[in-house]
């Protein structure tokens, strides 16, 4: 839990009584918690629409029905779910309202499980609810390697778009296009627009995906088509390299271009936001999405790109920080109390 705001060794262990599930809500006795890029912002301080310390993080975990509230249709103990939460997963057990979790397939693993809903949701979404994505349109991909990322390249590949990527090391790179089947991934740390304007030529890309701002929303803005659609979903950038952090995220909010509706027009081109946590007026878009990416992960077209299980304890959420902000994950990293067969 944060009590305070620093790096990843400020995360504390805390026991906290559990609030008694209401009539309209149910308890999950959580087995497995993802751990998102957010979750560092929010304990770094740079994160929004957070309660007053101290919380929790975590926006998605695995478990197992254990109290349905005498008004709930449709669930009973022992069933297993998925929950998408605004924070609090980093526990052993959440109560939330039961618009908030889904069914998971048998096939899969609780780790497997919570490996899925905010990187698949938030790829789903900016791939074909904001960015209207058709074939053969053409998709830049930054951070393809991440959680997000490696969920966004497997639904666009599926979909027929062509996927050019960006990532920090051959691993990333070398997965993303042999193993996902992206068409190419260049170099994030390196002169990638200039080579994916080489591969694309002066057509331009219709789709960007950017979780990063600054510079690179600059770059993405340059490569779009005209009717090219650009989804901003993060600021990467802003994450403290090491200390004086709000200086650094200052720096990343002054690159990030802002951009005048007039300037979009002669163009042709569209800047779209996304922020999952914020669209639970949408519920009835996310929750078929949700079941149909698990359905394609159980028939194996859809795979949870799994990097590594940390122990479900302040140490493993402490070295899963760590791993994450060295920004050496490769797809997603689970808290978990046991490593699955
Ligand atoms: N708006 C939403 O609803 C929503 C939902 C989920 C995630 N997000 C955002 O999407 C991004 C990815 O999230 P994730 O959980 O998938 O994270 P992740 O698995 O850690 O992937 C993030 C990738 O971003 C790159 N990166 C890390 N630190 C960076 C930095 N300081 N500057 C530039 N690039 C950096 C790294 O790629 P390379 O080193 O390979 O380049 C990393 O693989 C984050 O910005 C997160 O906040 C937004």
């Amino acid at each position: 839990m944060i009590e305070r705001h620093g790096p990843p060794d400020s995360l504390v262990e805390r026991d906290v009584s559990l609030r008694v599930p209401g009539p309209d809500e149910v308890q999950l006795r959580v087995q497995a918690a993802g751990v998102n890029f957010a979750d560092l912002l929010m304990r770094a301080g740079l994160y929004g629409t957070v309660p007053s310390l101290p919380y929790s993080p975590g926006f998605e975990v695995a478990g197992e029905v254990v109290r349905v509230g005498s008004r709930v249709d449709g669930w009973r103990v022992r069933d297993r779910a998925v929950a998408l939460l605004r924070y609090g997963g980093y526990s052993h057990d959440v109560v939330v309202s039961p618009r908030q979790i889904v069914r998971y397939p048998d096939s899969l693993t609780p780790v497997q499980a919570a490996a899925v809903p905010v990187g698949f949701l938030t790829a789903w979404v900016c791939l074909f609810e904001a960015g209207r994505a058709r074939a053969p349109e053409t998709v830049l991909i930054l951070g393809a390697g991440g959680g997000v990322g490696t969920a966004a390249v497997q639904l666009a590949v599926r979909r027929g778009l062509r996927v050019i990527g960006t990532a920090g090391d051959m691993r990333k790179r070398t997965f993303v296009t042999q193993e996902l089947g992206a068409e190419a991934c260049f170099d994030s740390r390196g002169e990638w627009e200039a080579d994916v304007r080489q591969l694309v030529g002066a057509r331009g890309i219709d789709l960007a995906l950017d979780p990063v701002g600054g510079h690179a929303t600059a770059a993405c803005r340059r490569l779009l088509a005209p009717l090219g659609r650009l989804i901003f979903y993060g600021l990467s950038d802003a994450m403290p390299r090491q200390k004086r952090h709000w200086l650094h995220a200052a720096r990343a909010w002054l690159r990030t271009p802002r951009f005048h509706p007039l300037s979009l027009v002669e163009p042709n081109i569209g800047i779209f936001g996304v922020h999952l946590l914020h669209l639970q007026a949408k519920q009835h878009i996310l929750t078929p999405a949700l079941d149909k990416i698990f359905r394609g992960v159980a028939g194996g077209e859809l795979q949870p790109v799994l990097d590594r299980v940390f122990p479900f304890d302040r140490a493993g959420a402490v070295e899963a920080h760590r791993y994450l902000h060295a920004r050496r994950n490769l797809g997603k990293v689970v808290l978990a109390d046991r490593t699955p067969a």
